[in-house]
């Protein structure tokens, strides 16, 4: 059994989050109680160089990993990375409570009628959240299995450019390390990414993550409508999405498209809310933390606070971070903040290894 998400150790990795519209680097080092940020930054990958959570074109990816590190002078061997998508299940069981090494041989035995893969084909991993109450002979686990073909493909890629990829995290349990980092209560806290391809939410209740989930949208389909509106090249409707470039005739149909595509994220959001309010009434959901780079439109952050009826936080991890002003612009740090939750979320991940 490969150890997944769930290591330990002191010697903190590089945090590498590697998403379908770009890479984003964080290195952090241990400052007393909290974190100081050794180096931080994020490139924009190829078209198509990687989607659905897995590499595409190996070979653009690690060029551009490579070129990145290279420029923030990291010398760090050990990284960690996360996946996310189609290659990934996350599971919570319920099981009657057994040591450790009875419930690894006990998930080995059974994990197939958990998991909708082939066992041979994936990589386990599972930790006892340890919730049984004293005369309750009950405790839920959290199974994790990850497509060994994906997993690979990432690992054997990192390793063609020197890098040791020590930790392999998932998505969404990065972004709930994250906001540990910052020491802020996230207890009854909704997690929302939101990134070029996906939305990655989940919900942590009652101290313990409860839901889970990736719904496949996001801004690059504000780029995609741009570009048809326009007919455009994708990188000229991305330049217009971001503001770069302006086409005041259009701004109208324009505007119609971000109603059109924000507001399907917002009803997506709204249904795995709903549906946590439905089966948990008697323990409500404090606030929304908002995370990624589809999260800078506009006035996103109102319409789902007015939705939701949730307080909703711009997260930045880094907002309480040291740091070298001479190395690392400040304006950097707040305006990188929020598109760097899962990387930072790995970043304090540390390797036996
Ligand atoms: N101001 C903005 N308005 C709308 N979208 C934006 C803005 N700034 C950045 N984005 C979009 O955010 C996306 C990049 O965010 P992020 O780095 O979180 O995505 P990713 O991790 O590469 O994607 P994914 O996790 O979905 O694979 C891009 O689609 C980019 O166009
Ligand atoms: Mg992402």
């Amino acid at each position: 059994m490969l150890k997944l998400p769930f290591l330990f150790s002191n010697d903190l990795v590089v945090g590498i989050d590697i998403g379908s519209h770009a890479v984003k680097v964080c290195e952090l080092e241990r400052h007393g109680h909290g974190y100081g940020i050794v180096a931080l930054g994020g490139a924009v990958l190829p078209d198509g160089a990687v989607r659905d959570g897995a590499l595409v074109n190996a070979k653009m990816v690690a060029d551009v990993v490579l070129a990145l590190l290279s420029n923030l002078k990291i010398k760090k061997k050990k990284v960690g990375i996360s996946i996310s998508g189609y290659s990934v299940i996350v599971k919570k069981i319920s099981l009657a409570t057994m040591d450790e090494k009875r419930l690894e041989s006990y998930i080995l035995a059974e994990a197939e009628q958990y998991i909708p893969f082939d066992i041979d084909d994936v990589y386990m991993d599972f930790q006892d959240m340890k919730t049984s109450s004293a005369g309750h002979g009950h405790t839920e686990v959290v199974l994790v299995a990850a497509k060994k073909e994906v997993v690979d493909g990432f690992t054997a890629m990192l390793e063609g450019i020197g890098l040791v990829p020590a930790i392999v995290d998932i998505d969404g349990f990065a972004l709930e390390n994250a906001h540990e980092v910052i020491g802020r209560d996230v207890n009854d806290v909704v997690f929302v990414n939101i990134g070029a391809a996906k939305i990655s939410v989940s919900i942590i209740s009652g101290g313990i993550s409860v839901a889970a989930r990736d719904i496949p949208v996001g801004s690059r389909q504000l780029t995609e409508r741009i570009q048809d509106l326009l007919d455009v090249e994708f990188d000229e409707a991305e330049a217009i999405k971001l503001g770069a470039q302006r086409v005041q005739e259009r701004e109208d149909d324009i505007a119609a498209i971000y109603s059109s595509v924000c507001g399907q994220w917002v009803v997506e959001i709204k249904k795995m809310i709903d549906l946590y309010r439905v089966n948990h009434p008697g323990q409500p959901l404090r606030r929304l933390s908002l995370s990624g780079g589809g999260s800078k439109v506009v006035g996103l952050d109102d319409f789902l606070r007015m939705e939701t009826g949730l307080e909703v936080d711009i997260f930045n991890p880094l907002a309480e971070m040291d740091f070298n002003a001479k190395k690392i612009d400040p304006d950097y740090v707040q305006a990188i903040g929020r598109e760097m939750a899962i990387a930072s979320g790995i970043a304090i991940r540390s390797s036996a290894i």
